[in-house]
């Protein structure tokens, strides 16, 4: 069994779905796991759960698109633990399904700022103290949507794919300094993101899920992921078990980018 005792680790965006996974399993496997999200509710939950387990985790409510509060977010988890081992960059937003020219500039650089800058500003104030112990690891949660061109996600698409660049420059960046730099790129996993908020009424939500639900069935695995099935991945490349694996982009997605949808030609 991986295991990652006595490890400090950042899991943003682990309130809810894949992110609250991560933070399940790094918990399971021994960590300190301090669990940031902008809905203090669930980043609470996630906390209960994990001690209630007889894990050990900590809550910082954090918005990863800012830099105060990223910076305070891995300055407290150095007060709190005594030193930081891992980071998680998993938050993130889907943003408007929409054709480019439909897109308004806000919501398009939403999308840019939670996605793209919040692994940025984790990742920068994180540094200093992976350099200093010349250890790290730092996990980012891409998609399959950063390595093809999905329709009506313009915005969603370039945060990604530039989630997985950064991921590879850090890697060359950071090698010889101990630190490894991986990505993750689910596939349709069954969480809430796009779902959750005012913006959808319930038709628009029971048509997203069916839309999810039909892409997903077309995949060689014919199914969603859940949650705990990215987090294994996740907790491997977080883990002593990926030690010579930096700047990987490896996705977890039932097979979806392996192939196209035949559709009625396939037999
Ligand atoms: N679900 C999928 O099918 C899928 C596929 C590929 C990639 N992903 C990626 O996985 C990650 C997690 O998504 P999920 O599916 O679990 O979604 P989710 O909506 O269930 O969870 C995302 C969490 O991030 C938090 N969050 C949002 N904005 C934030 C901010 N500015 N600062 C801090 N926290 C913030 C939310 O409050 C929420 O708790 C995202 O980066 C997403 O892009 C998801």
């Amino acid at each position: 069994m991986t295991r990652i005792d006595q490890k400090t680790a950042i899991v943003t965006g682990a309130g809810n779905g894949i992110g609250r996974a991560i933070a399940l399993a790094f918990a399971g496997a021994g960590a300190n796991v301090v669990v940031s999200d902008v809905l203090v509710d669930d980043g609470e939950r996630t906390v209960n759960e994990i001690t209630d387990a007889g894990g050990s985790a900590l809550f910082v409510a954090a918005d990863v698109s800012d830099a105060l509060q990223a910076e305070n977010l891995v300055s407290t988890t150095v007060h709190h633990f005594g030193r930081l081992d891992i980071l998680a960059n998993n938050a993130g937003i889907g943003g408007s399904r929409l054709r480019l020219h439909e897109v308004e500039p806000d919501d398009f650089d939403r999308v840019i700022s939670v996605n793209l800058r919040g692994t940025y500003l984790c990742t920068k104030f994180a540094l200093p103290h992976f350099l200093a112990q010349s250890d790290g690891r730092i996990l980012n949660t891409a998609s399959t949507y950063g390595l093809i061109g999905a329709p009506n996600a313009p915005a969603y698409c370039a945060s990604k794919g530039g989630i997985i660049n950064l991921t590879r420059q850090l890697a060359v960046d950071y090698g010889h300094d101990g630190i490894r730099v991986n990505a993750i790129c689910p596939g349709y996993i069954d969480t809430h993101l796009g779902r959750r908020g005012p913006q959808l009424s319930a038709e628009e939500f029971a048509t997203a899920t069916a839309i999810r639900e039909k892409a997903a069935g077309m995949q060689p695995l014919g199914r969603q992921g859940q949650p705990a099935e990215v987090a294994e991945v996740a907790l491997f490349l977080v883990s002593d078990a990926s030690s010579f694996m930096t700047g990987s982009i490896v996705t977890v997605d039932g097979g979806c980018v392996t192939t196209f949808n035949y559709g009625e030609a396939s037999n």
